[in-house]
């Protein structure tokens, strides 16, 4: 196969990193993506960094297997945690994350040079926002702050009422440190920006997805691996578990239907 013509790998722990499959379908309307969510091993958030290497290892060796051109760690913990080793690991394709796009947005973004990270407890413990920021610019004050209960509250579909309002201001009251700008780091979080939005007034927020879509179009044209057909791309999902829940909840994630997913052994 033209390798142009291969598909996208993108993969998360579950179905978060659909808003980045959205946004690459929006920029990159005939690329195909193979779309891996690791939805019996979810949630990565909050598991040991040796676990989440194990896992991203095993799932960038099945999309390589499917003939992926390319992958996109498309879940900030896999980010944080694993990026750096499968680059090493799989040095024949580009393999791009969600951390540094997002930086390099905010930075761009931000006047005051006082940012904001929201994301899982792995990533922010992790400290890859705070890195990936400061060495854009060594002057950028990074404010970061753990929210785990975000993401059972988007996995349950529960993105507005009185519960998520009560969540979104017990995590966000305390932090508004003077920052202009906001990371929204992790997948999940850009279902919950109309709420988040209500407590951050006049805050930029930078939900990652679009700015990962932007940059995978960079590495494409680097690579020379676009596709350069002009029909539209196809997309199809692999799950670990709960393919039905994955397809109906995947429609909230997407904006639009999705074929049922296959499940995959052995994992
Ligand atoms: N996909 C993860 C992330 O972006 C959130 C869900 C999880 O904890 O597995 O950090």
């Amino acid at each position: 196969m033209i390798m142009g013509n291969r598909p996208i790998g993108v993969f998360d722990s579950g179905l978060g990193g659909l808003t980045v499959v959205k946004a690459i379908k929006k920029l990159l309307p005939n690329e195909s993506i193979l779309y891996f969510g690791d939805t019996a091993r979810l949630p990565y958030g909050i598991k040991s960094k040796k676990l989440v290497i194990e896992y991203s290892n095993q799932i960038a060796k099945f999309l390589i297997k499917k003939n992926a051109k390319m992958i996109i760690v498309a879940c900030n913990t896999a980010t944080a945690m694993a990026l750096e080793e499968l680059k090493y690991n799989f040095k024949d394709i580009p393999i791009i994350g969600v951390i540094e796009p997002g930086s390099i947005q905010a930075s761009s973004d931000s006047l005051n040079k006082n940012i904001g990270v929201i994301g899982t407890v792995a990533t922010i413990k992790s400290g890859a926002y705070r890195h990936a920021l400061k060495s854009i610019d060594n002057n950028i004050n990074v404010f970061s702050k753990d929210c785990p209960l975000f993401v059972p509250f988007v996995e349950e579909g529960m993105i507005e009422g009185e519960a998520i309002n009560l969540i979104v201001e017990h995590y966000l009251s305390s932090f508004q440190n003077n920052i202009d700008t906001m990371i929204l780091g992790c997948t999940h979080y850009p279902l919950l920006e109309p709420v988040i939005k209500k407590y951050v007034k006049g805050i930029k927020l930078v939900d990652s997805a679009s700015a990962v879509a932007k940059h995978a179009d960079k590495i494409l044209n680097e690579y020379k691996i676009k596709n350069i057909n002009k029909k539209r791309g196809s997309l199809d999902c692999f799950v670990t578990d709960l393919p039905r829940q994955f397809e109906k909840l995947g429609r909230i994630f997407l904006g639009e239907s999705i074929n049922e997913p296959q499940l995959v052994d052995g994992f």
